[in-house]
């Protein structure tokens, strides 16, 4: 039996990192918000040992190199039992290191799917504690809506949903690395920073404005010159009438904030005339 799960992807309303941690990591402070871009999972299983993934992507790993399936190795390991065999299906729409937590979306969708079929009366702080072990962005994926991530980015508090609202999402052509950007921000003094108070107050007044106005990612302050493609589609997005325009994660994917479908629908079909992976969005609520 096949058992089918979404992925979504996220964007972040504000990225802020707060400095560097004994353990390597950083600690963050982002506003996190899951958008109806989503890959499509699939997963059964099968006779022979292990866990095997295909997708769409020929390129992306088949075995234990995927986050997926590292996700049901840490799902069985912390239940501590033998993994069964495993097909895993990825239908890929999210683009691969865009900053939209493509992967991290994979894994935790796996979780969700394990949990539903393996361990029902699994707690779902239980279920983030697990992600957390699979990656940083895991936990949320997990959750997914709007949410405030601290810490790695795996302590997890809800916020009221965005006001209605549109996104036209671009990623350019080239991809950007996590750690690479990670690294430009421990040689750099970071001297601006997202509202993030604040943005959580325009969210809690239901006021569109207010988050448009502070959409901010400090990843975008250390971005090396190379990438500077992103501030370009930054300014066609509001050539195009967005409200607002940011960098997603560690980038390169731009968003606009749009108030009207219509506009952000032909600005997203503006867009892909030169960038092919270029969306129309609308934001989504929680997974669980
Ligand atoms: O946790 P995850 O494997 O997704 O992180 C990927 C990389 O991003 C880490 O190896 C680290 O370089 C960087 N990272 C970080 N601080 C975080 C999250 C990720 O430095 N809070």
């Amino acid at each position: 039996m096949t058992h089918t799960e979404s992925a979504w992807a996220k964007i972040n309303l504000t990225l802020d990192i707060l400095g560097r941690r004994p353990d390597g990591y950083h600690e963050m402070k982002m506003v996190m918000q899951s958008i109806d871009l989503c890959d499509n999972l699939e997963l059964s299983e099968r006779e022979a040992p292990g866990t095997a993934v295909s997708s769409t992507l020929p390129y992306l790993p088949r075995d234990g190199g995927n986050i997926a399936a590292k996700a049901a190795e840490v799902f069985f390991a912390h239940l501590g039992r033998p993994a069964p065999g495993l097909d895993i299906h990825i239908r890929k729409q999210i683009p691969v290191c865009a900053g939209m937590a493509g992967g991290s979306s994979d894994a935790a969708a796996v979780l969700r799917l394990l949990r539903r079929h393996y361990a029902p009366s699994m707690l779902e702080e239980e279920l983030e504690a697990v992600a957390a072990q699979v990656g940083s962005d895991v936990p949320y994926c997990v959750r997914g809506g709007t949410a405030l991530a601290r810490g790695r980015g795996e302590i997890l508090t809800d916020l009221p949903p965005l006001p209605a609202c549109y996104f036209a999402v671009c990623k350019p052509t080239f991809p950007i690395s996590t750690p690479e950007l990670f690294a430009q921000v421990r040689t750099r003094r970071l001297h601006c920073h997202p509202d993030t108070a604040g943005m959580i107050s325009a969210l809690e007044q239901g006021d569109l404005e207010g988050v448009a106005h502070r959409l901010y990612n400090v990843f975008e302050d250390v971005l090396p010159r190379k990438y500077a493609q992103v501030f370009e589609i930054k300014r066609s997005l509001l050539d195009l009438g967005a409200i607002a325009a940011s960098m997603t994660g560690s980038g390169p994917t731009v968003f606009g904030l749009f108030r009207d479908e219509e506009n952000a629908r032909q600005a997203a079909d503006a867009l892909k005339a030169h960038f092919p992976a270029s969306f129309f969005c609308k934001n989504v609520g929680r997974a669980v």
